[in-house]
Protein backbone atom coordinates (compact mmCIF):
# COMPACT_ATOMS: atom_id res chain seq x y z
CA UNK A 1 0.00 0.00 0.00
CA UNK A 2 1.38 3.53 -0.96
CA UNK A 3 0.19 7.08 0.30
CA UNK A 4 2.09 8.64 -2.42
CA UNK A 5 4.11 7.33 -5.64
CA UNK A 6 5.76 9.56 -8.03
CA UNK A 7 6.20 8.32 -11.59
CA UNK A 8 8.76 9.47 -13.72
CA UNK A 9 8.18 12.83 -12.41
CA UNK A 10 10.40 16.00 -14.03
CA UNK A 11 10.54 19.45 -13.23
CA UNK A 12 11.77 21.92 -16.15
CA UNK A 13 13.41 25.07 -15.96
CA UNK A 14 13.87 26.09 -19.64
CA UNK A 15 15.78 23.23 -21.81
CA UNK A 16 16.71 21.78 -17.97
CA UNK A 17 15.58 19.39 -16.27
CA UNK A 18 16.23 20.00 -12.38
CA UNK A 19 14.12 16.62 -11.47
CA UNK A 20 14.95 14.14 -14.63
CA UNK A 21 12.14 11.49 -14.43
CA UNK A 22 12.13 9.92 -10.90
CA UNK A 23 10.00 7.31 -9.42
CA UNK A 24 9.55 6.85 -5.35
CA UNK A 25 6.83 6.10 -2.72
CA UNK A 26 5.37 6.45 0.63
CA UNK A 27 4.09 4.58 2.88
CA UNK A 28 1.40 5.45 4.90
CA UNK A 29 2.96 6.15 8.02
CA UNK A 30 6.42 5.43 6.78
CA UNK A 31 9.54 7.67 6.24
CA UNK A 32 11.26 8.60 2.97
CA UNK A 33 14.76 10.01 3.21
CA UNK A 34 15.34 12.18 0.17
CA UNK A 35 18.86 12.69 0.25
CA UNK A 36 21.53 14.04 -1.94
CA UNK A 37 23.62 17.49 -1.95
CA UNK A 38 22.41 20.64 -2.72
CA UNK A 39 21.49 21.86 -6.22
CA UNK A 40 20.33 17.75 -6.85
CA UNK A 41 16.65 19.02 -7.30
CA UNK A 42 15.11 17.79 -3.36
CA UNK A 43 13.64 20.62 -3.07
CA UNK A 44 12.03 21.31 -6.71
CA UNK A 45 10.90 17.62 -5.64
CA UNK A 46 8.90 18.77 -2.49
CA UNK A 47 7.47 21.76 -4.07
CA UNK A 48 6.68 19.62 -7.19
CA UNK A 49 3.79 17.90 -4.43
CA UNK A 50 3.08 20.50 -3.36
CA UNK A 51 2.19 22.46 -5.92
CA UNK A 52 4.06 25.08 -5.30
CA UNK A 53 6.73 25.48 -8.13
CA UNK A 54 8.01 28.51 -9.81
CA UNK A 55 5.75 29.41 -12.50
CA UNK A 56 9.25 29.44 -14.97
CA UNK A 57 8.83 25.99 -14.15
CA UNK A 58 6.82 23.27 -15.55
CA UNK A 59 6.19 19.89 -13.84
CA UNK A 60 5.43 16.40 -16.03
CA UNK A 61 5.02 12.67 -14.93
CA UNK A 62 2.57 11.46 -12.50
CA UNK A 63 2.01 12.04 -8.40
CA UNK A 64 -0.63 9.81 -6.96
CA UNK A 65 -1.63 11.03 -3.55
CA UNK A 66 -3.97 8.49 -1.74
CA UNK A 67 -5.73 8.13 -4.99
CA UNK A 68 -5.72 11.74 -6.04
CA UNK A 69 -3.50 12.43 -9.25
CA UNK A 70 -2.27 16.13 -8.08
CA UNK A 71 -0.84 16.74 -11.37
CA UNK A 72 -4.29 17.26 -12.47
CA UNK A 73 -6.33 18.99 -9.81
CA UNK A 74 -7.37 22.51 -9.68
CA UNK A 75 -5.77 24.86 -7.75
CA UNK A 76 -8.36 25.16 -5.47
CA UNK A 77 -8.32 21.66 -4.83
CA UNK A 78 -4.48 21.82 -4.25
CA UNK A 79 -5.05 24.52 -1.79
CA UNK A 80 -7.53 22.34 0.03
CA UNK A 81 -5.01 19.31 0.44
CA UNK A 82 -2.18 22.04 1.29
CA UNK A 83 -4.00 23.39 3.99
CA UNK A 84 -5.34 20.06 5.34
CA UNK A 85 -3.91 16.45 4.16
CA UNK A 86 -0.22 17.35 3.27
CA UNK A 87 1.77 19.95 5.67
CA UNK A 88 5.33 21.21 4.85
CA UNK A 89 8.19 22.42 7.40
CA UNK A 90 11.12 24.42 6.06
CA UNK A 91 14.55 24.75 6.95
CA UNK A 92 14.14 28.45 8.07
CA UNK A 93 11.11 28.96 10.59
CA UNK A 94 11.29 32.87 10.84
CA UNK A 95 11.54 33.38 6.59
CA UNK A 96 7.77 31.13 7.18
CA UNK A 97 6.60 32.96 10.34
CA UNK A 98 4.94 36.35 10.51
CA UNK A 99 7.08 38.67 12.54
CA UNK A 100 4.16 40.74 13.66
CA UNK A 101 1.98 38.03 15.15
CA UNK A 102 2.36 35.96 18.44
CA UNK A 103 3.13 32.62 17.92
CA UNK A 104 0.04 31.53 19.22
CA UNK A 105 -2.17 33.34 16.66
CA UNK A 106 -0.34 31.58 13.85
CA UNK A 107 -0.94 28.63 15.31
CA UNK A 108 -4.69 29.29 16.14
CA UNK A 109 -4.97 29.99 12.43
CA UNK A 110 -3.82 27.24 11.30
CA UNK A 111 -5.70 25.33 13.59
CA UNK A 112 -9.12 27.29 12.88
CA UNK A 113 -8.24 27.48 8.94
CA UNK A 114 -8.83 23.49 9.11
CA UNK A 115 -12.14 23.38 11.12
CA UNK A 116 -15.18 25.27 10.63
CA UNK A 117 -17.21 26.93 13.66
CA UNK A 118 -13.75 26.78 15.96
CA UNK A 119 -13.92 29.92 18.58
CA UNK A 120 -10.75 31.44 19.43
CA UNK A 121 -10.57 30.88 22.68
CA UNK A 122 -10.90 26.87 21.40
CA UNK A 123 -8.17 27.75 19.27
CA UNK A 124 -6.03 29.52 21.57
CA UNK A 125 -6.28 26.68 23.89
CA UNK A 126 -5.59 23.91 20.83
CA UNK A 127 -2.36 25.93 20.13
CA UNK A 128 -1.01 25.82 24.08
CA UNK A 129 -1.75 21.86 23.71
CA UNK A 130 -0.19 21.93 20.14
CA UNK A 131 2.84 23.67 21.67
CA UNK A 132 3.18 21.55 24.44
CA UNK A 133 2.78 18.23 22.31
CA UNK A 134 6.26 19.66 20.62
CA UNK A 135 7.35 20.15 24.00
CA UNK A 136 7.79 23.89 24.02
CA UNK A 137 7.96 24.65 27.78
CA UNK A 138 5.48 26.87 29.55
CA UNK A 139 3.15 27.09 26.80
CA UNK A 140 0.75 28.61 28.28
CA UNK A 141 3.12 31.85 28.51
CA UNK A 142 5.00 31.33 25.86
CA UNK A 143 2.10 31.08 23.47
CA UNK A 144 1.78 35.40 23.83
CA UNK A 145 5.44 35.58 22.78
CA UNK A 146 6.83 36.40 18.74
CA UNK A 147 8.70 34.67 16.70
CA UNK A 148 12.19 36.38 17.32
CA UNK A 149 11.33 35.75 21.03
CA UNK A 150 12.61 32.03 20.53
CA UNK A 151 15.53 30.00 19.73
CA UNK A 152 15.89 28.24 16.03
CA UNK A 153 15.12 25.11 17.57
CA UNK A 154 12.05 26.37 19.41
CA UNK A 155 10.62 28.05 16.21
CA UNK A 156 11.20 24.50 14.67
CA UNK A 157 9.11 23.01 16.87
CA UNK A 158 6.32 25.94 16.60
CA UNK A 159 6.65 25.25 12.44
CA UNK A 160 5.91 21.64 13.47
CA UNK A 161 3.07 22.55 15.92
CA UNK A 162 1.37 24.48 12.92
CA UNK A 163 2.05 21.70 10.80
CA UNK A 164 0.47 19.48 13.15
CA UNK A 165 -2.57 21.48 13.73
CA UNK A 166 -4.29 20.67 10.03
CA UNK A 167 -3.51 16.29 11.22
CA UNK A 168 -1.80 16.19 8.15
CA UNK A 169 -1.25 12.34 6.51
CA UNK A 170 1.78 13.38 5.21
CA UNK A 171 4.32 15.74 6.57
CA UNK A 172 6.95 17.05 3.86
CA UNK A 173 10.43 18.30 6.18
CA UNK A 174 12.77 20.15 3.68
CA UNK A 175 15.98 20.37 5.39
CA UNK A 176 14.40 21.03 9.07
CA UNK A 177 17.63 20.81 10.83
CA UNK A 178 20.09 22.52 8.22
CA UNK A 179 19.75 26.25 10.21
CA UNK A 180 20.44 23.88 13.69
CA UNK A 181 23.34 23.30 15.33
CA UNK A 182 24.17 19.50 15.88
CA UNK A 183 22.65 19.09 19.23
CA UNK A 184 19.65 21.01 18.75
CA UNK A 185 19.25 18.78 15.21
CA UNK A 186 18.79 16.07 17.15
CA UNK A 187 16.24 16.72 19.34
CA UNK A 188 14.28 18.09 16.55
CA UNK A 189 14.56 14.83 14.60
CA UNK A 190 13.77 12.63 18.29
CA UNK A 191 10.65 14.98 17.88
CA UNK A 192 9.62 14.22 13.96
CA UNK A 193 10.43 10.51 14.93
CA UNK A 194 7.47 10.71 17.70
CA UNK A 195 5.34 12.64 15.64
CA UNK A 196 4.86 10.36 13.29
CA UNK A 197 4.80 7.45 15.75
CA UNK A 198 1.89 9.21 17.95
CA UNK A 199 0.33 10.48 14.42
CA UNK A 200 0.67 7.91 12.57
CA UNK A 201 1.39 10.72 9.71
CA UNK A 202 4.26 9.22 6.95
CA UNK A 203 7.31 11.75 6.77
CA UNK A 204 9.36 12.57 3.91
CA UNK A 205 12.65 14.07 5.35
CA UNK A 206 14.69 16.01 2.91
CA UNK A 207 18.51 16.45 3.47
CA UNK A 208 22.08 17.29 2.07
CA UNK A 209 22.80 14.99 5.31
CA UNK A 210 23.06 11.32 5.17
CA UNK A 211 23.99 11.45 9.12
CA UNK A 212 20.21 12.99 9.44
CA UNK A 213 18.32 10.44 7.84
CA UNK A 214 19.96 7.36 9.29
CA UNK A 215 18.19 7.73 12.58
CA UNK A 216 14.76 7.47 11.29
CA UNK A 217 14.12 6.81 7.29
CA UNK A 218 12.72 3.18 6.99
CA UNK A 219 13.24 4.00 3.02
CA UNK A 220 15.70 6.06 0.84
CA UNK A 221 16.55 7.37 -2.55
CA UNK A 222 19.72 9.39 -3.18
CA UNK A 223 19.65 12.23 -6.06
CA UNK A 224 22.01 13.65 -8.18
CA UNK A 225 21.45 15.84 -10.83
CA UNK A 226 17.91 15.63 -10.40
CA UNK A 227 17.99 11.75 -11.20
CA UNK A 228 17.78 9.06 -8.31
CA UNK A 229 20.85 7.43 -8.17
CA UNK A 230 19.83 4.73 -5.71
CA UNK A 231 16.61 3.71 -3.84
CA UNK A 232 15.88 1.09 -1.12
CA UNK A 233 15.04 0.64 2.98
CA UNK A 234 17.54 2.95 4.80
CA UNK A 235 18.44 -0.11 6.34
CA UNK A 236 19.92 -1.54 2.81
CA UNK A 237 21.55 1.52 1.23
CA UNK A 238 23.62 2.16 4.77
CA UNK A 239 25.06 -1.55 4.79
CA UNK A 240 25.68 -1.91 1.51
CA UNK A 241 25.44 0.75 -0.89
CA UNK A 242 25.20 0.30 -5.09
CA UNK A 243 26.35 3.33 -6.54
CA UNK A 244 29.58 4.74 -6.43
CA UNK A 245 27.78 8.19 -5.65
CA UNK A 246 26.19 6.97 -2.36
CA UNK A 247 29.61 5.23 -1.32
CA UNK A 248 31.15 8.91 -1.78
CA UNK A 249 28.26 10.58 0.29
CA UNK A 250 29.01 7.70 3.04
CA UNK A 251 32.35 8.00 3.33
CA UNK A 252 31.76 11.41 4.23
CA UNK A 253 29.77 10.89 7.28
CA UNK A 254 31.27 10.98 10.42
CA UNK A 255 30.91 7.80 12.29
CA UNK A 256 31.17 6.90 16.00
CA UNK A 257 34.10 4.67 15.77
CA UNK A 258 36.19 6.94 13.67
CA UNK A 259 35.66 9.39 16.50
CA UNK A 260 37.02 6.77 18.99
CA UNK A 261 39.89 5.87 17.25
CA UNK A 262 40.69 9.44 16.92
CA UNK A 263 40.91 9.81 20.67
CA UNK A 264 44.59 8.57 21.41
CA UNK A 265 45.89 8.45 24.65
CA UNK A 266 47.98 11.34 25.25
CA UNK A 267 51.90 10.32 25.46
CA UNK A 268 53.82 10.88 28.59
CA UNK A 269 50.58 11.24 30.25
CA UNK A 270 49.52 13.75 32.65
CA UNK A 271 52.45 15.73 34.15
N1 LIG B 1 13.81 29.54 -10.32
C1 LIG B 1 14.75 28.74 -10.87
N2 LIG B 1 15.11 28.89 -12.17
C2 LIG B 1 16.03 28.07 -12.72
N3 LIG B 1 16.65 27.07 -12.08
C3 LIG B 1 16.33 26.89 -10.79
C4 LIG B 1 15.37 27.70 -10.12
N4 LIG B 1 15.26 27.27 -8.83
C5 LIG B 1 16.12 26.24 -8.73
N5 LIG B 1 16.76 26.00 -9.88
C6 LIG B 1 17.76 24.96 -10.12
O1 LIG B 1 17.18 23.70 -9.88
C7 LIG B 1 18.16 22.80 -9.40
C8 LIG B 1 17.59 22.04 -8.22
O2 LIG B 1 17.36 22.93 -7.16
P1 LIG B 1 16.82 22.47 -5.74
O3 LIG B 1 15.69 21.51 -5.93
O4 LIG B 1 16.57 23.69 -4.97
O5 LIG B 1 18.08 21.67 -5.15
P2 LIG B 1 18.30 21.10 -3.68
O6 LIG B 1 17.08 21.35 -2.88
O7 LIG B 1 18.58 19.66 -3.87
O8 LIG B 1 19.49 21.83 -3.14
C9 LIG B 1 19.38 23.62 -9.05
O9 LIG B 1 20.36 23.39 -10.04
C10 LIG B 1 18.89 25.04 -9.12
O10 LIG B 1 19.90 25.89 -9.59
MG1 LIG C 1 16.81 22.42 -1.13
Amino acid sequence: MTLLQAKGLTVTFGATNVVDGIDFEVRPGGTLGIVGESGSGKSMTSLAIMGLLPSSATRAGSIDFAGTELTKVTERQMRAIRGDRIAMVFQDPLSSLNPYYTVGTQIAEAYRSHRSGVSRKAARAAAIEAMDRVHIKDAGKRVDDYPHQFSGGMRQRVMIAMALSTEPELIIADEPTTALDVTVQAQILDLLAEVRRDTGAALILITHDLAVVSEVADDLIVMRHGRVVETGTAEQIFSDPQAPYTQALLDAVPRIDDSIGDLRPVPGGPA
